[in-house]
C-alpha cells in the first residue's frame, strides 16, 4: 500500500568498502536463452535476479523448459531444439534482451514446427523498434504479424514455410541496435542443421562488444561462428546447441560503472573494491574503466575485481566516442558534473531507442541540477553547474537514469564549492530491471555528516498508532525505521527469560547493553530467535513500561537506537525520540488519540488475533501506563516543543500517513514530486 514513490538522497561526502556486483544482464539473458534451446540441463551460477531475467525465465517456463532453483544455482533443462508448447502468449516487460532473441528463436521454431506465439511488453517496449529484425526473419520465410504498429511489438509469430530459405545470406541492419544481429546469431543455429547460414550486416555495426558477448557465449554452447570483419557471420552446417554443464555469469560491467564513478568522485581514503568483473571480463562495458581513468580515476584490476580511488579531482572533462560503451556512457554524463570544463559524448544515437530516449532524458535531468547541456541527434555535451539546485530526477522507467543520477548526491564535493543539496530520485524501484538492491548497496558504502541525514520522529502514548504510522512513513520515503518500543520490549523479554527482577536496575542495564537484537525487514530476532510476535504480548509491554523507567537502562539502549541513524534517513517512533534521542530531528510528530479510541484499537487488535480481552481493563491499563510514562523522572513522555501535534482519533491510517508526508514535503526543497 505504501510504496516508495521517491527516494531523497542527502548530500553525500565520501565512499569506501567492497561491492559484490549482481550478474550481468546481457550475459544472464543470453545464457538463459541458450540453456533453454539446448538439450540437457545447464547449471547456471551467479545469475542476475532482476525484472529482465524474470521475464526471460517466465517465458522459458511458458515454453515448457524445466527451471529449478537449487541453492545458489539455477538448473535449466532446455528444449533441445524441439517445441514442447506450440501456442503461447509471452509477456516480456521492457526487456530488449528477452524480446529480440525470443522473437528470432520462436519465429524460427514457429515456422518449422507449426507454432503460434504472441510476444508483448510494457507500453515502452511497444515503442522500441524491431522492424529490421522482423524483415530479416521474413527473408528466411518466417511468418510474423504486427499486432499493433508496423515495425514494433507486440508481434504474432506464425507457422511459415517449413523449410527455411537459408540459401542466401540473411541481411540485417546493424546501425539501430546490435540486438537484432545478436538475436539472429542466437537463434539461427536452430535452422543450420542441414546448411550453413550466413548473416550480412548492413550499415556500420554499433555496440560491437555486445556481439562479442554473443559469440563468446555461443562458443560455450558449442556453436562456432565464423566472423569476417563485422560484416559477415557464418554459422556452420550441423550446428547444435550443447549445454556446457555448468556456467558462471560475470558481474555486470555496466552496473560496475556506478561504483567506478563513485570511487573516482568520493573514495578519498581507501579504494572502492568491486568484485564480480575485472581484467578478464568479456563485457564491452569494462572499457568504461579507460574512460574513467581519462577523467582522473585511479583504477587497478585483476581477474574478477577492480579497485577504484579518487585520482585527479575535480575530474578532467573529456571528449569521447562512446559507441563501444553505450550503457556505461550514461555514467560519464553524470561524472561530467564533477569535471572542469565541458564533456562531450559522441556516437550515442542508440540512446534514443533504449528504455527511454536517453539523450533527451539525460539532458532534461542534468539541466534540473543546474548543468548546461547541449544535445544533438547522436551526442551530448555537459558543462557542470555553477550553482547546483536540489532536483527531483524523473527516471522514465529507466534503471540507468536512477542509478547514475544517484551520483549527483556528491555535489558538495564539486567545484566551485557551494552549499550541498539533496537529490530526489523519482520511482527508484525501476533499478529492479538490473540491480534490485542498488540503493541499499550504495547507502551501505557512503557517508556524510550526520546533520545531513534526515530524521523524522514520531512520539506518542501507547496504542496511539505511532508504530503503524512511522513504519508506513519510513516505507514511503525509503528510510530506515526504528521501533524504539521494541528495544525496551526486548529488554523486558530478556529480563523475563533471565529472571531478572523489574527493580534490579543494574542487572537490567547490563542486559540492555548486551542485547543480541537484530531488526531485519519485518522480523525482530533476540538471541537468534524470532520474537516479533512475542514482543507484542501485553505482559511484555507492561514490563517494558517499568523497565524503561530506569535511567541506566535508558542510557544503555541509547547507542543501539542512535545506530539506526544512517543514509538515506530515519523514521523513529517511541516516547522520547524527538526530545532525548534525536533532539535535532528535522521533523517531529507527536501522535495522540483519546484513551477510549486507543483502548478500542488495542481491543480489536487482540480479538482479531484470537486473544480474549476486556475493553475497560485495557483502558485502565493504558491510562496507568500513560501515567507511568509521563511521570517518570527520566525522559518522560511529552511532546517536543517543536513537534507537530496530530490527534488521529478520527483519522484512518492512510489519512494520518498522508498528513505527515505532506507536512514533511513542505520542509523539503524540491519543487516537483
Ligand atoms: O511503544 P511500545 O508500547 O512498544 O513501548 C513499550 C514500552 O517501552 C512503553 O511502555 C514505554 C517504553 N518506551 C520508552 O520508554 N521509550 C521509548 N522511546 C519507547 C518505548
Amino acid at each position: 500500500m505504501f510504496t516508495t514513490r521517491f527516494l531523497d538522497l542527502p548530500p553525500l561526502l565520501s565512499a569506501a568498502g567492497t561491492v559484490h556486483l549482481p550478474g550481468s544482464k546481457s550475459i544472464s539473458n543470453r545464457v538463459l536463452l541458450l540453456a533453454g534451446l539446448s538439450a540437457g540441463t545447464t547449471v547456471i551460477h551467479d545469475l542476475l535476479a532482476s525484472d529482465d531475467t524474470r521475464v526471460m525465465l517466465d517465458a522459458l517456463r511458458g515454453l515448457g523448459c524445466d527451471v529449478q532453483p537449487r541453492g545458489e544455482t539455477l538448473h535449466v533443462t532446455g528444449l533441445g531444439g524441439r517445441l514442447k508448447t506450440h501456442d503461447a502468449k509471452l509477456f516480456l516487460g521492457n526487456a530488449g534482451t528477452a524480446m529480440r532473441p525470443l522473437t528470432a528463436a520462436l519465429a524460427v521454431l514457429a515456422a518449422t514446427q507449426s507454432g503460434r506465439f504472441d510476444l508483448s511488453g510494457v507500453p515502452r517496449m511497444h515503442e522500441r523498434p524491431i522492424g529490421d529484425l522482423v524483415e530479416a526473419l521474413r527473408q528466411l520465410g518466417c511468418g510474423i504479424d504486427y499486432l499493433g504498429n508496423d515495425g514494433f511489438p507486440p508481434l504474432r509469430l506464425l507457422p511459415g514455410t517449413a523449410r527455411l530459405n537459408t540459401d542466401k545470406a540473411i541481411r540485417v541492419r546493424g546501425d539501430v541496435s546490435s540486438q537484432f544481429l545478436t538475436a539472429l546469431l542466437l537463434a539461427l543455429p536452430l535452422a543450420a542443421e542441414q546448411q550453413a547460414i550466413t548473416i550480412e550486416v548492413e550499415g556500420e555495426l554499433i555496440s560491437k562488444p555486445y556481439v562479442e558477448i554473443t559469440l563468446n557465449l555461443l562458443a560455450r554452447f558449442g556453436i562456432e561462428v565464423v566472423r569476417e570483419g563485422w560484416q559477415r557471420f557464418t554459422i556452420a552446417r550441423g550446428s547444435a546447441y550443447r549445454s556446457p554443464g555448468d556456467i558462471h555469469v560475470e558481474g555486470d560491467a555496466s552496473s560496475a560503472s556506478y561504483f567506478i564513478a563513485l570511487g573516482a568522485i568520493a573514495a578519498t581514503e581507501t579504494p572502492i573494491r568491486i568484485v564480480g568483473v575485472g581484467s578478464d571480463s568479456i563485457q564491452g562495458d569494462i572499457r568504461f574503466v579507460e574512460a574513467a581513468r581519462a577523467m582522473g580515476a585511479q583504477v587497478s584490476s585483476g581477474p574478477g575485481w577492480l579497485e577504484v580511488q579518487r585520482g585527479k579531482f575535480p575530474l578532467k572533462a573529456i571528449t569521447l566516442d562512446c559507441n563501444h560503451i553505450p550503457d556505461a556512457a550514461m555514467t560519464l554524463a553524470v561524472m561530467a558534473l564533477y569535471a572542469i570544463g565541458t564533456t562531450r559524448l559522441d556516437n550515442i544515437a542508440s540512446w534514443r531507442v533504449k528504455e527511454t530516449d536517453r539523450i533527451a532524458a539525460m539532458a532534461a535531468e542534468l539541466r534540473k541540477l543546474g548543468a548546461t547541456v547541449v544535445e544533438g541527434a547522436d551526442f551530448i555535451e555537459v558543462t557542470p553547474p555553477t550553482q547546483w539546485r536540489p532536483a527531483a530526477i524523473d527516471t522514465y522507467d529507466d534503471h540507468r537514469i536512477a542509478m547514475c543520477f544517484s551520483l549527483a548526491a556528491f555535489n558538495g564535493l564539486a567545484a566551485p564549492a557551494n552549499a550541498a543539496v539533496p537529490v530526489r530520485i523519482l520511482d527508484p524501484q525501476c533499478v529492479g530491471k538490473t540491480f534490485p538492491d542498488y540503493f541499499e548497496t550504495l547507502f551501505a558504502r557512503v557517508s556524510t555528516t550526520p546533520q545531513d541525514i534526515p530524521i523524522i520522529t514520531v512520539d506518542g502514548p501507547t496504542a496511539s498508532g505511532k508504530g503503524t504510522l512511522a513504519s508506513a512513513v519510513a516505507k514511503s520515503l525509503g528510510y530506515h525505521f526504528l521501533d524504539s518500543g521494541a528495544v525496551y520490549r526486548a529488554t523486558a523479554l530478556a529480563a523475563m527469560r533471565a529472571s531478572v527482577r523489574a527493580d534490579d536496575e543494574q542487572r537490567l542495564a547490563q542486559l540492555a547493553a548486551n542485547l543480541d537484537l537484530h531488526f531485519d525487514a519485518d522480523t525482530i530476532c533476540l538471541g537468534g530467535q524470532d520474537v516479533t510476535e512475542t514482543l507484542r504480548l501485553e505482559e511484555v509491554g507492561a514490563l517494558a513500561s517499568k523497565v524503561s523507567a530506569w535511567p541506566l537502562v535508558r542510557a544503555a539502549l541509547r547507542t543501539l537506537q542512535v545506530s539506526f541513524h544512517r543514509v538515506p534517513g530515519l523514521v523513529a517512533d517511541g516516547r522520547d525520540m524527538g526530545t532525548v534521542i534525536f533532539p535535532g530531528a528535522q521533523f517531529k510528530v507527536f501522535l495522540t488519540a483519546s484513551a477510549a479510541t486507543r483502548a478500542e484499537r488495542r481491543y480489536r487488535q487482540l480479538i482479531s488475533k484470537g486473544i480474549s480481552a476486556n475493553i475497560d481493563s485495557l483502558r485502565a491499563e493504558l491510562e496507568a501506563r500513560d501515567a507511568r510514562d509521563q511521570t517518570r523522572s527520566v525522559s518522560p513522555l511529552k511532546p517536543a516543543v517543536d513537534a507537530m501535534l496530530l490527534d488521529n482519533s478520527a483519522l484512518s491510517v492512510e489519512a494520518s500517513v498522508e498528513a505527515v508526508l505532506k507536512a514533511w514535503e513542505q520542509r523539503r526543497p524540491f519543487k516537483e514530486t
